[in-house]
């Protein structure tokens, strides 16, 4: 086993985190005060190679590994979330599956504005009545002679405001219902209406958008993979996506944990830095062991998909345990720093709100733990795993 990093993922970790801390850093809690999206700020990271990072050359892209497009994500993550999800829903839930299941045609159109950054990418999966139930979906393509029209409403889009191209999911064969009948895809920003920007807990630089199709008219190169069998693609592009939001949640609780470790170095109480003391050295030793044992399912479950392996299970188990860990240990950075980390002063209380949605999105804690669950009992049939 070698768990060094290369030459090559250090220097792109090395890359973004200098980028990070000059471009996004300084100005993450004004965005996240007056709910800025930073725009301008994708087209600097797509100068740099950070908006198709691990995209081939070919198609636009930077053509690193996906660990260390992995990297990028911590490292953007531990400056501001919101540019986290966004250049991770952009990447990983809209671009690589063009990559994947594409036809040469649909690469070659669609991969390189999304990887030069001059487009952003969605991904329109979940409705109001089909979250973790993604396969209840109600999204219609109805045939036609050239294509398809397509009608229906998406909730909660990810760079919907702002994206140029969607990897959106209708059901195409109208008499089946479930996950089976689900088609994929591509659409433009031209077929789709944002019907309402969505204020949330956290994330507050990111956008989240309702959106409605009204019978828009897509010929027949629109469709990704195989007719009726779009939920697969769904599937195997949430098993990567989750990697991403697993560095995200790992990126934030690097971020609290750094925050309360210095503040624990300076701040003085009965005479002596709360360091001393033996409560808060069992905080920051929590802390630091779970933020490492988070990172190494993290890297894991990305070293396996970068060498073509299963990593449904893995990725979500890093998922499950990141997003937790996050959530708990940004809280515990707020204790660290007492009243201070209620405040706006310091940027802790922003992490733990923005850490909380790494157990929900990409799929809850609860699915993460079915997907592990039907993957060590072997189960696959969904009536098994429903009871
Ligand atoms: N890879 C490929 N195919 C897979 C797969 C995988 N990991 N898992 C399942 N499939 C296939 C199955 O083989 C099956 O194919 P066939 O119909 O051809 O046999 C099909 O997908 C349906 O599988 P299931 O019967 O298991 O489907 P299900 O209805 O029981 O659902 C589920 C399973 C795991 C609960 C799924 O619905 C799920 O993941 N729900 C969570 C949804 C989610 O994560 N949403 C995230 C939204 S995107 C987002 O959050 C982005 C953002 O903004 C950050």
């Amino acid at each position: 086993m070698d768990f060094d990093l290369t030459q090559d993922q250090r220097e792109i970790q090395a890359l973004t985190r200098d980028f990070a801390r000059a471009e996004i850093e300084p100005n993450a809690s004004a965005w996240d005060r007056d709910h800025h999206f930073p725009r301008e700020l994708f087209g600097k990271l797509a100068e740099i190679g950070l908006m198709g990072a691990c995209v081939p050359e070919e198609y636009g892209g930077a053509g690193v590994d996906f660990l260390s497009y992995i990297l990028v994500l911590e490292e953007l993550s531990r400056a501001d979330a919101g540019v986290g999800v966004t250049v991770a829903v952009h990447t990983s839930a809209a671009t690589l599956p063009i990559l994947t299941h594409g036809t040469d045609e649909q690469k070659a159109r669609f991969v390189p504005p999304l990887a030069r950054g001059e487009h952003l990418g969605a991904f329109a999966l979940t409705e109001a009545d089909a979250g973790s139930d993604a396969g209840a979906l109600r999204t219609k393509a109805e045939p036609h002679d050239s294509g398809w029209t397509i009608t229906g409403a998406k909730q909660w889009i990810t760079n919907g405001r702002h994206a140029g191209t969607f990897l959106l999911f209708a059901r195409t064969d109208q008499q089946t219902a479930g996950a089976r009948g689900v088609s994929a895809f591509l659409l433009d920003a031209e077929h789709v209406r944002v019907t309402r920007d969505e204020e949330k807990l956290g994330l507050n630089s990111s956008v989240t958008n309702d959106i409605v199709i009204e019978a828009a008219e897509v010929g027949r190169d629109r469709l990704l993979h195989e007719e009726n069998r779009g939920f697969r693609v769904a599937m195997a592009t949430l098993d990567g996506g989750r990697i991403g939001i697993a560095a995200q949640a790992l990126g934030i609780a690097q971020a609290g944990y750094d925050v309360a470790r210095a503040y624990a170095t300076e701040r003085r109480a009965f005479g002596h830095r709360i360091a001393d003391f033996q409560a808060i050295q069992h905080k920051l030793a929590d802390m630091s062991m779970e933020i490492d044992a988070a990172r190494l399912l993290v890297y894991r479950a990305a070293w396996l998909k970068q060498e073509g392996r299963k990593h449904t299970e893995e990725g979500a188990k890093a998922k499950l345990f990141a997003s937790e860990m996050a959530r708990r240990q940004t809280a515990e950075a707020i204790q660290i720093l007492g009243g201070y980390g209620y405040t706006k002063e310091f940027p802790v209380e922003r992490y733990y709100r923005d850490a909380k949605i790494t157990e929900i999105y990409e799929g809850t804690s609860e699915i993460q733990r079915l997907v592990i669950a039907r993957s060590i009992l072997g189960l696959t049939e969904r009536a098994l795993v429903a009871r």
